[in-house]
């Protein structure tokens, strides 16, 4: 039911609606296509320095993910890492911890990271998205432009050799793409602007659903060494 029907009917009932007296544009604010929800402009992220980039992702509203979010999860590890793995959303559990790929996703991908002889903590793993979409639907178009800048920010501070896009939604995403993963696999791509060379490889949640595909998922991340180490 619309809250216009709502209203009508609480009127008919004789309830006195009360709507708020907040302004519904008041600048940097646009009104939200689901009704109430005030959406601030993304803030600018291209000269944040860690502590103000973290800060602004912590207080961003530019979408209606951030009406339902635990808190923000920003991204973890050695901010001057070789190697940047970059999922699609927090989940559940990274919703509630405030980190990516804690859940058994987060399991699968400490492991393929003990097969390169990587340690969580000697790489930066971050998302697409900082907030949790709800129920685990595929992030928006607007929610990813929006935060878009964050990651790119993250990128810049970070400097990788390498990025390894982790799943579909990831990799279109990141290389502006509707190409299918199964095109995006197996060869170098290349950052945005950055040229900063960029691997697809399946995510770990698919790769818990399709073990089968481990063997293809170990290829890839061979391809992203052998393409890091071709950069030195
Ligand atoms: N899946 C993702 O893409 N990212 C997370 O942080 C967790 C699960």
């Amino acid at each position: 039911m619309t809250v216009d029907k709502q209203h009508q009917i609480l009127e008919a009932m004789g309830i006195q609606v009360w709507e708020s007296r907040c302004p519904e544009a008041s600048g940097d604010v646009a009104p939200s296509p689901i009704g109430k929800i005030k959406l601030a402009a993304t803030p600018p992220a291209t000269k944040l320095d860690w502590q103000g980039l973290q800060q602004t992702v912590t207080a961003c509203r530019a979408c209606e993910l951030h009406v339902i979010r635990t808190q923000t999860v920003f991204g973890v590890g050695n901010k001057d890492a070789d190697w940047l793995f970059v999922g699609e959303a927090p989940g559940a559990e990274e919703d509630r911890k405030g980190e990516p790929f804690v859940g058994r996703a987060g399991q699968l991908l400490a492991a393929m990271l003990f097969a390169l002889n990587l340690k969580r903590e000697q790489v930066y793993i971050a998302n697409v998205l900082k907030c949790r979409p709800p129920a685990n639907r595929d992030p928006a178009g607007n929610e990813v432009q929006q935060c878009e800048p964050f990651l790119l920010r993250q990128v810049e501070l970070i400097g990788p050799r390498v990025i390894v896009a982790l799943g579909r939604f990831a990799a279109q995403s990141l290389l502006k793409t509707s190409d299918p993963i199964s095109r995006l696999r197996g060869r170098p791509h290349a950052y945005g602007g950055t040229g900063i060379p960029l691997i697809v490889t399946y995510h770990p949640a698919y790769l818990l659903r399709s073990p089968m595909d481990k063997k293809k998922a170990w290829a890839d991340l061979c391809l992203a060494r052998s393409t890091l180490q071709a950069s030195a």
